[in-house]
C-alpha cells in the first residue's frame, strides 16, 4: 500500500502517479489534499508520513510546488526517511543506500514524464543493505537522541 499526499499546487501531478500505480496493479491510499483550494502541505504530509511510520502503508510519495515543504513535513514523523528527487539518479541511490520510505517530488519542477520515470525507479529499485544499515541506523539514533554517541 502506497501513501498518497499532495497540497494544490500537486494535486495535478499527484493524479498522474495515482495512474502509473493503477496501471502498475499498486494500491494507494490518498491522504489529501483533494481540491485545489488553497492548504497547508504540512497537514497532508505528515498524514501520509504517519501511516507509513506505522506500518500502514509500506511507502509514501507526497507532492507540492517544489517538493521541499511537503518533504520537510514528512521527514518531521519519526521513522521517516524521505527523499526529495527531481531526477531518477537520486531516487534510485536513495534507496539503495538511505532506505528511503518516501519520495516527494514538486510538480513546479518536474514535468509529468520525468515524475512517472522517478517514480517507476523509486518503487522498483531495492535496498541495498550491508555496508549502509550501521549509516541508516544512525538516522534513527539522530532522531531520538540528536546526537550519535
Ligand atoms: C505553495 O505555494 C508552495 O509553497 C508549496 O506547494 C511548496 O512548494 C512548498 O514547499
Amino acid at each position: 500500500m502506497i501513501a498518497l499526499a499532495s497540497d494544490h499546487v500537486g494535486l495535478t501531478l499527484k493524479k498522474v502517479i495515482m495512474e502509473l500505480l493503477e496501471e502498475k496493479g499498486l494500491e494507494y491510499r490518498d491522504f489529501g489534499a483533494y481540491t485545489t483550494q488553497r492548504c497547508d502541505y504540512p497537514v497532508f504530509g505528515s498524514a501520509a508520513a504517519r501511516a507509513v511510520a506505522s506500518g500502514e502503508c509500506d511507502r509514501g510519495i507526497v507532492i507540492c510546488g517544489t517538493g521541499v515543504g511537503i518533504s520537510l513535513s514528512a521527514n518531521k514523523i519519526h521513522g521517516i526517511r524521505c527523499v526529495v528527487c527531481s531526477e531518477p539518479y537520486s531516487a534510485r541511490l536513495s534507496r539503495l543506500h538511505n532506505n528511503t520510505n518516501m519520495l516527494a517530488m514538486g510538480s513546479r519542477v518536474v514535468g509529468e514524464d520525468l515524475a512517472r520515470m522517478i517514480t517507476e525507479i523509486w518503487l522498483e529499485t531495492p535496498y541495498e543493505g550491508g555496508r549502509h544499515q550501521r549509516r541508516v541506523e544512525q538516522l534513527a539514533i539522530l532522531e531520538e537522541k540528536q546526537i550519535l554517541e
